[in-house]
């Protein structure tokens, strides 16, 4: 499954450091998919756990009324990270420079991503490495919408289509022997067939690829 050489170039190949320079207050996606997400986390996550939050920012997007024991952060820009109130700690670290993470063996019960798997360059090193920190039984929740930073998202997302970058991130998963075969959950549109066939639009669809470290 890797990725040829062709399907991981970015528009703008400069660091990616240098794109993630200036914090962005901003929330990615809208209201919809964030209540989505953070409803995927209740269901799945456990109090008192410990979770890596990768390619982060300023939100997490964890429900509030858990708890966990840990939640440390990882992302590109400092400022975003320091002021995510969900964070207990957190690194800077460009993923697609070193992949490596600087985190234990089998010392997470969940890996989450939000809206940024498109950006690895090397997503097998970064899968693999998510298995290796994870505990056995651990999860990793992967979840995208259709938006993207285009000139920084690899040509292999950019001219795919929604069903195919599902099929990415499940092959990304599949790629690394020891998790379980990847599940997917695709809310295309929240809204009613008659509304959309109307032109009206039904907000940033939601996916989410999940698999558990089966051994
Ligand atoms: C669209 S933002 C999403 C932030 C956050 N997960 C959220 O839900 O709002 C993309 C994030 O990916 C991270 N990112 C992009 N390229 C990266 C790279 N090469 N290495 C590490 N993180 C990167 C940035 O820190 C940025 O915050």
């Amino acid at each position: 499954m890797p990725l040829r050489p062709d399907q991981r170039i970015k528009l703008d190949d400069t660091d990616d450091k240098l794109f993630y320079d200036y914090p962005r207050f901003v929330t990615h996606v809208d209201e919809g998919f964030i209540q989505q997400l953070t409803d995927l986390y209740r269901d799945r996550l456990k109090p008192n756990t410990r979770i890596l939050d990768m390619m982060s920012s300023w939100v997490s997007h964890l429900p509030k009324d858990i708890s966990f024991a840990h939640v440390e952060g990882h992302g590109l820009n400092a400022e975003e990270l320091a002021r995510n109130p969900q964070l207990n700690h957190y690194f800077v670290q460009n993923l697609n420079e070193n992949p490596q993470l600087p985190l234990l063996d089998q010392d997470f019960d969940a890996v989450l991503n939000c809206v940024s798997v498109q950006y690895l360059q090397y997503p097998e090193a970064v899968f693999s490495e998510i298995h290796r920190i994870l505990k056995p039984g651990g999860v990793a929740i992967f979840s995208f919408s259709n938006r993207m930073f285009f000139q920084k998202a690899i040509q292999a997302w950019r001219e795919g289509t929604e069903a195919s970058r599902v099929e990415l991130v499940k092959g990304y998963f599949s790629a690394v022997p020891g998790f379980t075969s990847p599940e997917v959950i695709a809310r295309v549109s929240t809204l009613p067939n008659l509304l959309q066939w109307m032109g009206v639009t039904g907000g940033d669809p939601f996916y989410a690829v999940i698999a558990y470290r089966s051994n």
